[in-house]
């Protein structure tokens, strides 16, 4: 074979608009953990790109694992607030709210119809949910399982089909399910129409997992993240809150004037994500010659205070005034359904979902 298919399809993808789309669960408080492997680079990429860029509230994934309503909505403006507080253009990024656009569940019915079961079976969120299980007795393998975490991977390979994108950045844990959409995809193609284009999951492998108060990774589920802007009580203040948890950082037991390992220290470990080179070199610097951990927090609280604090003024502002947040998320709504309505349409075309005759009128 030459290689001059492969060389021109190179060509291609270099020169073709890429399309970036990205979904966020609406659930839980935005750590610094999200702010730094999610938010700020997602929005620094677009911003210093052409690429189109859709980026939505996951609210149908939400309600997948939490079922507690008020959760699900505060969530969901918390988040919107950040996104935008950090700096994401809503005039340039295409940002909506999943559920606003009925055409998503639709084509994910339509996608599960060309979806194999089996494939489903073999998703690695559901086996972990029927391993649990089994290693009880007497339970049944499903115990607890919906369908709606069973069939997850389609909905989600609906939210990516239908804008067409070309670029997906997720965490690794989610390179499943890209496998997932470009094999629906690629299965309704052959089957009807070649509608969906096949999307490439982009996993950012230099990006710091950062740790969390305790020392393990920070995590939403083992409770031990530092919430970005603060917990949902607007009566303390969001900067006093971040100082806060900073403080609750566990250290060990060594004498400030002791000379102290930075490498094994959650301190230094988050002030590398926030701090320039010299910076971090400068403090690598005292801890080599002994910091007292007191010490250490302050100088990581001022750092982060320092980049987020503007942004904590417009996300207050925004927590305080939803009616703004609801206005720019129909706006981007409105965008999205632009493509929507023609992709469901062709896609429902395609099945042998259309009209019987055209009325006249
Ligand atoms: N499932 C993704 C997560 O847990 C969120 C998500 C939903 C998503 N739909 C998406 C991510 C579409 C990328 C594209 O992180």
């Amino acid at each position: 074979m030459s290689n001059q298919p492969l060389d021109s399809q190179q060509a291609n993808e270099q020169t073709e608009k890429r399309r970036i789309l990205t979904g966020i669960t609406t659930t839980g408080i935005p750590h610094l953990g999200n702010y730094v492997g999610a938010i700020r680079p997602a929005i620094q990429s677009v911003q210093n790109s052409d690429d189109e860029a859709f980026f939505f509230l996951a609210d149908y994934h939400g309600i997948i694992k939490c079922f507690d309503p008020a959760q699900i909505h505060e969530s969901t403006k918390m988040i919107a607030a950040t996104w935008l507080a950090c700096g994401l253009d809503p005039e340039r990024v295409v940002f909506y709210r999943q559920s606003d656009i009925a055409e998503i569940p639709e084509l994910a019915w339509i996608l599960n119809c060309s979806c194999a079961k089996g494939l489903m079976n073999r998703a690695h969120a559901y086996k972990a949910s029927v391993d649990i299980n089994m290693e009880k007795n007497d339970v049944d393998p499903d115990h607890g399982i919906t369908m709606g975490l069973f069939s997850y991977p389609v909905l989600m390979a609906a939210d990516i089909l239908m804008f067409n994108a070309t670029h997906v950045p997720v965490g690794r844990d989610q390179i499943q399910h890209l496998e997932m959409a470009r094999d629906i995809a690629g299965t309704f193609n052959h089957k009807y129409k070649s509608l969906f284009t096949l999307p490439k999951e982009m996993v950012n492998d230099d990006m710091p997992l950062l740790t969390g108060l305790d020392g393990r990774k920070m995590s939403k589920s083992y409770g031990n993240t530092i919430p970005l802007f603060g917990e949902l009580n607007p009566q303390v203040n969001g900067e006093k809150q971040l100082h806060k948890a900073i403080m609750r950082i566990v250290t060990n037991s060594q004498a400030p004037e002791e000379p102290k390992n930075p490498d094994e220290s959650t301190i230094f470990e988050i002030y590398k994500a926030f701090a320039t080179a010299d910076e971090i070199s400068e403090l690598r610097t005292r801890f080599e010659a002994g910091i007292g951990w007191g010490e250490a927090k302050e100088i990581l609280f001022n750092k982060i205070n320092g980049e987020i604090a503007p942004f904590r003024e417009r996300y207050e502002h925004l927590m305080a005034n939803p009616a703004e947040l609801e206005e720019i998320l129909l706006m981007g709504a409105e965008k999205a359904r632009r493509h929507s309505r023609k992709q469901l349409d062709k896609a429902r075309r395609a099945i042998g979902i259309k009209p019987l005759a055209k009325l006249k009128k």
